[in-house]
């Protein structure tokens, strides 16, 4: 073995460890657009699907179809038609929905069932599971449009697809659903996965999608992926953005994840199959590649306010005697509070950071950074971090940067690397303490 090898390969699998430990015997409900089985990435992501199974996740996987139904009623002459992002299904779309689907089925679970040495499907056991799981009921005559046999779920059932998952099977569900008069509708895979992830109360729902993720600034394409985004500002976005007419538009995932939330699925996520592995790179890395919209009662966490000064300083006095936090005084406080962040319960504050920009620099300092010892490891420090990050973007800082004398891997683990305190901006070195030797880690805004 190559001696360099173990250096990388061992501190990386040990990153990955507290995901794998995290997600064993969760469920996940994927879909799939079917864009990315006509851009010829299936097999790639089975075996991804395959290795999410063998870390003990429960999979439920929903593949969508537009392309290859379109490309069915080109070759009968026949033209796509949609309304606000949905298919109007008449009997030949209905034809050609039923071969595309069935063909799908048959490519997905022939990827699964590769088992060649020296692939990462080698051996490999994932039985899929395929079946008539869902109730549906027509879209109907919506503004005048008829969606003739388009259709919305109606009731998924959910005891049989847990029984299935129960038994390590991998569910697959096609976006077909009958009526109680035995007809067949024509779903969306979103409807399908938003349904049934719901039924199920999923741990997590993930769209693999043409859309690599929502952009921090909507208006330009360039600005980085906001990686994760709160419920209440997903649905803020949702009402701001226009309704939505493909699925490519914004808004179209967006409300099946609003959705999907607003049911209790605590997590959903928007992901560009285009990056190969994206789906691994989404679950267990740190801040993943896609957006995650998270319904984590983030209300309780808000920028700070006069009313704040009393739970701030309560909640930092005894890291300031134990000498982990540097003293702040409330006069300090007062002046500052502007700069922070609060998390609030009940009327109780229970954890706080601030920022301290330094614009000459493109920097800023995150500060007083504390979680109550009684609800510490719950990712509040996380959440608190992720604000602050967004704060010093939203200021035009390239960087954030603490300074740290017992913290430091808790950074490191987050992205911040260590830098010499001759690193830090004019007007704050003037004021580092050297005595208390403090380290500073600076993390770069992407
Ligand atoms: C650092 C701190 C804010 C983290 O808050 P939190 O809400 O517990 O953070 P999260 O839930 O997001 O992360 C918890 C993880 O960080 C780890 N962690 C906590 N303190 C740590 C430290 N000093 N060094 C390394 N890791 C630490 C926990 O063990 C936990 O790991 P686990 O999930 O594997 O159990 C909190 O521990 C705190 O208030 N500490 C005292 C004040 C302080 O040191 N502030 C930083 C000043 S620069």
């Amino acid at each position: 073995m190559n001696l360099v090898f173990p250096h990388t390969f061992i501190p990386w699998f040990r990153a990955v460890a507290p995901y794998i430990h995290m997600y064993r015997g969760k469920t996940f409900v994927v879909g799939m657009a079917g864009e990315l089985v006509a851009a010829g990435k299936l097999n790639n992501f089975v075996q991804d699907l395959a290795i999410l199974h063998a870390m003990g996740i429960k999979l439920v996987l929903v593949h969508g179809f537009r392309p290859q139904v379109n490309e069915q009623l080109a070759a009968k002459g026949q033209s796509s038609r949609y309304h606000l992002g949905t298919r109007i299904t008449d009997a030949i779309a209905l034809d050609c929905a039923q071969e595309a689907a069935g063909q799908l089925r048959f490519e997905i679970e022939a990827a699964f069932s590769q088992a060649l040495p020296n692939t990462p499907m080698a051996n490999a056991t994932v039985r899929v599971v395929s079946g008539n799981f869902l109730t549906a009921r027509p879209v109907g005559i919506v503004d005048g449009v008829d969606y003739m046999h388009s259709g919305v779920v109606r009731r998924v059932d959910a005891p049989a697809i847990r029984r299935a998952i129960d038994i390590g099977a991998l569910v697959l569900l096609s976006p077909f659903g009958f009526s109680p008069t035995g007809e067949a509708f024509n779903l969306t895979m979103e409807d399908v996965a938003t349904a049934a992830a719901v039924a199920l109360q999923a741990d997590k729902l993930l769209f693999l999608t043409e859309i690599p993720g929502i952009h921090e600034d909507l208006g330009n394409p360039e600005s980085p992926i906001d990686t994760e985004m709160a419920l209440a500002d997903a649905r803020r976005m949702l009402s701001q953005l226009p309704p939505p007419s493909q699925p490519a538009d914004l808004a179209y995932y967006l409300q099946y994840c609003v959705r999907a939330c607003a049911s209790g699925v605590e997590r959903t996520h928007i992901l560009p199959f285009s990056v190969d592995g994206a789906l691994l790179l989404e679950v267990f890395t740190h801040d993943g590649i896609g957006t995650m919209i998270v319904d984590e009662k983030l209300e309780s966490l808000h920028e700070a306010t006069a009313d704040d000064v009393g739970g701030i300083l309560q909640l930092i006095e005894p890291f300031e005697r134990d000498g982990t936090l540097v003293k702040r005084d409330r006069t300090e406080i007062e002046r500052d509070i502007a700069n922070y962040t609060v998390i609030e319960h009940d009327g109780v504050i229970f954890g706080c950071a601030a920022l301290y920009p330094y614009p000459e620099a493109r920097t800023g300092e995150m500060a007083a950074l504390t979680v109550s010892p009684h609800v510490q490891s719950q990712g509040d420090g996380e959440r608190l971090l992720k604000r602050i990050e967004q704060r010093a973007r939203a200021a035009g800082l390239d960087s954030i940067f603490v300074l740290t004398t017992r913290t430091m891997h808790w950074f490191i683990k987050r992205g911040f690397a260590q830098v010499d305190p001759d690193w830090l901006p004019e007007a704050r070195k003037r004021k580092y303490n050297w005595d208390r030797r403090s380290q500073v880690l600076v993390k770069k805004l992407a």
